[in-house]
């Protein structure tokens, strides 16, 4: 065993927990939705958001599946506690069932598990491919909501990830890096993907007006710059000292302290990505979504 999974099992040693709570799954007619959650700099909370997210959708009765898509540093396992044993590189060497690879978390919902298996996704062969949509159609109907969790940056991958995605969360935080990174991913995005819609999403600030000024610094650069794509400001999350402390005991903040409040701006954030989008745009199922990250 190499040392980075030494450490891997070491942290993740004392982590069996039953599920904390107990969700009704929702009604299997609801769309798909597949969310990335994304940022152009590293450390802004992507992971953290991410895990809470899919808590509290799982709060209102969605069925959720995490998506690790963070190829250098997968580290969702590690902060909900747990040691998959597979990832999908095991479902594209044949080896195993996407069934088999999904693990579900201690909190209830699930995760993709994909470490380096995902680095050729997009160099995959064509029996690779359809090998793996028949695979897909095995949890065709298992899911409400998909949520990606991106690497930083504007490595290609980072860009099939959210260009694959139906909706794009976009964090940042008050570091001008941010800011300015932040409009480089959109930048992207926008020019050579055609995306138009991005979804906003200010962490780590102390009020209400410091995150409307950070948006609105975003905004006003890409209306002047870019002027096609349109962004929506769809909330943001105090720093909450609840948040490392969460980390350090591999549980996620919404599920142990739902009155924290980083984890009432999460659960205010899932309402009104549900039920408050003034355009909603459903299309696709689940395989829609692989075909255009696997581009065939
Ligand atoms: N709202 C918050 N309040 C306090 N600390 C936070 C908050 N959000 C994130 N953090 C802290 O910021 C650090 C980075 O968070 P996280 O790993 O989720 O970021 P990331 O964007 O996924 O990073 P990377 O780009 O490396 O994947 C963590 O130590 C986390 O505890
Ligand atoms: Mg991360």
């Amino acid at each position: 065993m190499d040392q980075a999974a030494g450490l891997r099992k070491m942290v993740n040693m004392e982590t069996t927990v039953p599920p904390l709570t107990v969700y009704k799954n929702s009604a299997p007619n609801m769309p798909l939705r597949v969310i990335s959650v994304t940022s152009g700099k590293g450390g802004v909370g992507k992971t953290s958001i991410t895990a809470n997210l899919a808590v509290a959708f799982q709060k209102l009765n969605k069925r959720v599946l995490i998506l690790d898509a963070d190829l250098g540093l997968a580290n969702m396992d590690i902060m909900l506690g747990i040691n998959p044993r597979y990832t999908i590189g095991n479902v594209l060497s044949g080896e195993k069932s996407l069934e088999d690879v999904i693990v579900t978390t201690p909190v209830g919902f699930k995760l993709l598990p994909a470490a380096s298996g995902m680095q050729e996704l997009t160099e995959l062969g064509e029996d690779q491919k359809r090998f793996l949509l028949n695979e897909l159609d095995a949890i065709n109907e298992d899911f409400d909501i998909i949520l990606i969790d991106t690497s930083a940056g504007i490595s290609s991958n980072v860009m099939y990830f959210n260009f694959a995605a139906m909706e794009r969360i976009v964090v940042l935080t008050n570091e001008p890096t941010s800011l300015t990174d932040a409009y480089a991913l959109i930048k992207v995005l926008t020019g050579k993907y055609n995306q138009k819609r991005f979804k906003v999403l200010i962490n780590l600030v102390q009020d209400a007006s410091e995150a409307d000024r950070i948006f609105r610094s975003l905004s006003i650069a890409v209306d002047k710059y870019l002027q096609s794509p349109s962004l929506d400001y769809v909330g943001w999350i105090p720093y909450d000292k609840m948040i490392p402390k969460a980390i350090r005991r591999q549980k996620p903040l919404v599920d142990t302290h739902p009155d924290s409040p980083a984890s009432k701006s999460i659960i205010a954030l899932a309402e009104r990505i549900l039920f408050k989008e003034e355009e909603l745009n459903f299309e696709g199922d689940i395989k829609f979504f692989w075909r255009r990250l696997l581009n065939c």
